[in-house]
């Protein structure tokens, strides 16, 4: 879904672009094959980084892998676009090691989530954009609240309903006791989320050049 947004979305000549944890790099070399011209790719994974390099030399485009906790490696740097599919999964808080921290993401999800909404303003271009995709059950009016709350325009761009996948249905019960899934709903809507900045930054560009 977010592959397929991206492809949609209008980049400006010589692009920056930047994917937060970018796993297989799938984003970051779709960023890159999309025409963006400077690609940066961010994980906490060493692993992580090792198949994006693979996987960006094997597509045949340039991308900057970095190991770090999300905009940390990109610090004072601002992009024309970022994208990012990070862990979103409600239950234990991120663990500091091992497969689980791709998807643990705090009791209601947004460990990461609020992270990147609150300082991907910061990291934005004037007219950038950040592409972020999420289930539903981990708040899309929160996500747009924080993106707005940042300065920037807000909107759900793609919605695809379809059953829980395997690691919301593993904790079915305790999402249900917890409020956060209906009793019973086995279905959810993901999304792709879009926050724009204004093309003409309003914010100084102080803290970011
Ligand atoms: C859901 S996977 C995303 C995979 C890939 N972007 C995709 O769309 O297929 C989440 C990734 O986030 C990374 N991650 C988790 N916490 C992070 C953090 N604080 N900073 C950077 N990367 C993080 C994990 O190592 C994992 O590779």
């Amino acid at each position: 879904m977010l592959v397929d947004a991206l492809r949609d979305q209008t980049l400006p000549p010589r692009a920056s672009a930047l994917d937060l944890c970018t796993g297989s790099g799938v984003l970051a070399v779709s960023a890159g094959l999309r025409g963006a011209r400077e690609v940066t790719a961010v994980d906490l994974s060493r692993r992580a980084l090792w198949a994006t390099r693979l996987n960006a030399r094997l597509n045949g485009v340039r991308v900057r892998a970095v190991r770090g906790d999300l905009f940390a490696p990109v610090a004072g740097r601002r992009f024309d676009a970022i994208v990012s599919n990070p862990p979103y999964v409600p239950g234990i808080d991120p663990p500091d090691r091992g497969l689980a921290r791709a998807w643990e993401a705090g009791d209601d999800g947004r460990a990461l989530l609020d992270r990147i909404c609150a300082e991907a303003p910061d990291h934005l271009r004037p007219g950038g954009f950040v592409l972020l995709v999420h289930s539903e059950l981990v708040g899309i009016d929160a996500t747009l609240g924080a993106l707005r709350a940042g300065g920037l325009e807000a909107d759900v761009i793609v919605r695809r309903r379809g059953r829980l996948g395997p690691l919301m249905s593993a904790r079915v019960q305790s999402l249900e006791q917890r409020g956060i899934l209906h009793p019973g709903q086995r279905e959810e809507d993901v999304v792709v989320i879009r926050g724009r900045a204004p093309a003409l930054g309003r914010r100084p560009l102080s803290k970011a050049a």
